[in-house]
């Protein structure tokens, strides 16, 4: 069963000037599975799962492309639809966990409207056991507390039990751990996809973590000026990465640099979009590209789905170095 099907979503941000933050996204994600969408700072992740739960800003406009999660049509929902979908299938956990509680609310009190929003058991009890789920020592006290009161690690350590306990068919995860630091991030990591996998939920999770995502996800979707440009699993696409651009990435990997390759970093900077890029948006900065990737928008090559004309080639290149 699919989870999340997408197909040619293309979305654009009206104001002053128009940006093109979606230019054709085609993804699906597996029922249970988890999908990491990984890319530069500017290249969409944000974007495409604010949309994901049509979560997305006022001034964001759909211009094109299909958005089904669960069978259902997303972008068609109308207000009451909206809000039994958000309600009953996803859980939406951001990049800042103490801003995404309620700063005013003890933490127990708002573990408890929670659980009340889903008819569960809101007792102290439930609250206890939900928090002690998340490994947090001294349950007891932090129910008390306001979320100022803790640690980033605690504050995501608390979101993801509320995002858990009402047993979503979809997490949707942006960079959860791009605040803490490495140590914390580990365990915060190790808790959510322990909890995605024991209920069966999928997880669509926002990083940077090349490493972490290797370690994680199913899958992964490497993204580029609103584009998914390869696709596949995390394993094959992070370690053999097919596409110019998710080989600078992994290249830019510093666990990598740690085994003994150079630490690149990719020169120069995602482009900003005003309408649909005409060839390839990353051949700019691509050290493969030839004339034709200027004027030519790359669709999926057959053996792999890599979004770049010279697909074939450069895997034929990769035989040969493999046989040399
Ligand atoms: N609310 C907004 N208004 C206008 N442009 C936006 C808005 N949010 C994001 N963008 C633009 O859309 C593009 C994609 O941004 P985003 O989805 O945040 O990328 P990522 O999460 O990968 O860093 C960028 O060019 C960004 O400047
Ligand atoms: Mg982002």
């Amino acid at each position: 069963m699919t989870a999340v099907r997408i197909r040619d979503l293309v979305l654009e941000f009206t104001g002053t000037t128009t940006v093109r933050a979606l230019d054709g996204v085609d993804l699906e994600v597996a029922e249970g599975s988890s999908l990491a969408i990984v890319g530069e700072s500017g290249s969409g992740k944000s974007t495409l799962a604010s949309v994901v739960g049509r979560l997305q800003p006022r001034s964001a406009r759909i211009v094109n492309g299909t958005l089904e999660v669960g069978g259902v049509d997303v972008l068609a929902l109308d207000a009451g639809g909206l809000r039994r979908y958000r309600r009953d299938a996803l859980a939406y956990i951001a990049q800042d966990p103490i801003g995404s509680l309620d700063p005013t609310m003890r933490i127990g009190r708002q573990l408890q409207l929670v659980l009340s929003a889903m008819g569960d058991d809101t007792s102290t009890r439930r609250q206890l056991e939900l928090l002690e789920a998340m490994q947090i020592e001294n349950p007891a006290r932090v129910i008390r507390l306001f979320p100022h009161q803790v640690s980033g690690g605690m504050a995501q350590r608390v979101a993801i039990a509320m995002a858990m306990c009402r047993t979503p068919k979809l997490l949707i995860a942006d960079e959860p751990t791009a605040a803490l630091d490495s140590q914390v991030r580990e365990e915060v990591v190790r808790l959510l996809f322990d909890q995605a996998r024991a209920q069966g939920t999928t997880v669509l999770w926002l990083s940077h973590d090349l490493p972490a995502v290797a370690r994680w996800c199913d899958e992964v979707a490497v993204m580029y000026a609103g584009r998914v440009v390869e696709r596949g699993p995390a394993q094959a696409v992070l370690g053999q990465p097919v596409h110019p651009y998710s080989r600078a990435l992994a290249a830019t990997d510093p666990s990598r640099a740690r085994r003994g390759e150079r630490l690149a970093s990719i020169p120069g900077a995602p482009p900003m979009l005003h309408g649909p890029a005409e060839g390839c948006a990353f051949a700019p900065r691509c050290p493969a590209r030839i004339e034709a990737c200027a004027t030519t928008r790359p669709q999926p090559a057959v053996t792999r789905h890599s979004l770049c004309i010279r697909t074939e080639e450069l895997l034929a290149q990769d035989r040969q170095e493999v046989i040399a």
